[in-house]
């Protein structure tokens, strides 16, 4: 199984939920990366508050270096997870060939969350945090199933 996480600009929620569920599939053979839709932050690391929270929950997360999507993240992952209905929005709009496997985040949170707020607006982490961990967990007890 292949996932890649999306969001805008794959500095804050799409690294949070790639080492989440790296973390969370330690036990599993499972490929996880995430980009971004946008570009905006290409070769940077992560947003330090997503480090920070990252490695309070003693999660890895060293090597990080933000990346724009392209169809090949597309056509070499089998699920493709967005954060928001923007990013869904693109995806689907842009790499349509592919909407398929393209599903929305929070379709496996069981907090009441559509999206995943975005932190860069917010300034919440603490909560971007809490929402990826459920719907991460909820994702892999999915999984597990199949
Ligand atoms: P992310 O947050 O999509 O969760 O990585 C953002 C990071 C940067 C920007 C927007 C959102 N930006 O406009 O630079």
């Amino acid at each position: 199984m292949k996932i890649i996480f999306v969001c805008l600009g794959n500095i804050c929620r799409s690294p949070m939920a790639e080492f989440i569920m790296k973390n969370l599939c330690k036990n599993t053979n499972y490929t996880i990366s995430s980009a971004g839709t946008s570009g905006y932050h290409d070769g940077e690391d992560m947003h330090i508050k997503t480090k920070e929270i990252l490695l309070q929950n003693n999660i890895k997360c060293d090597g990080f270096i933000s990346k724009k999507l392209d169809k090949f993240h597309c056509q070499n992952n089998d699920l493709i997870l967005t954060m928001d209905e923007s990013n869904y929005n693109f995806i689907t709009t842009n790499f349509s060939n592919f909407k398929d496997k393209v599903k929305p985040l929070c379709n496996y949170c069981d907090l009441g969350y559509k999206n995943v707020p975005d932190p860069w607006y917010t300034g919440n982490f603490n909560e971007v945090y809490t929402v990826i961990n459920n719907s991460c967990k909820n994702l892999l007890k999915e999984l597990d199933k199949c």
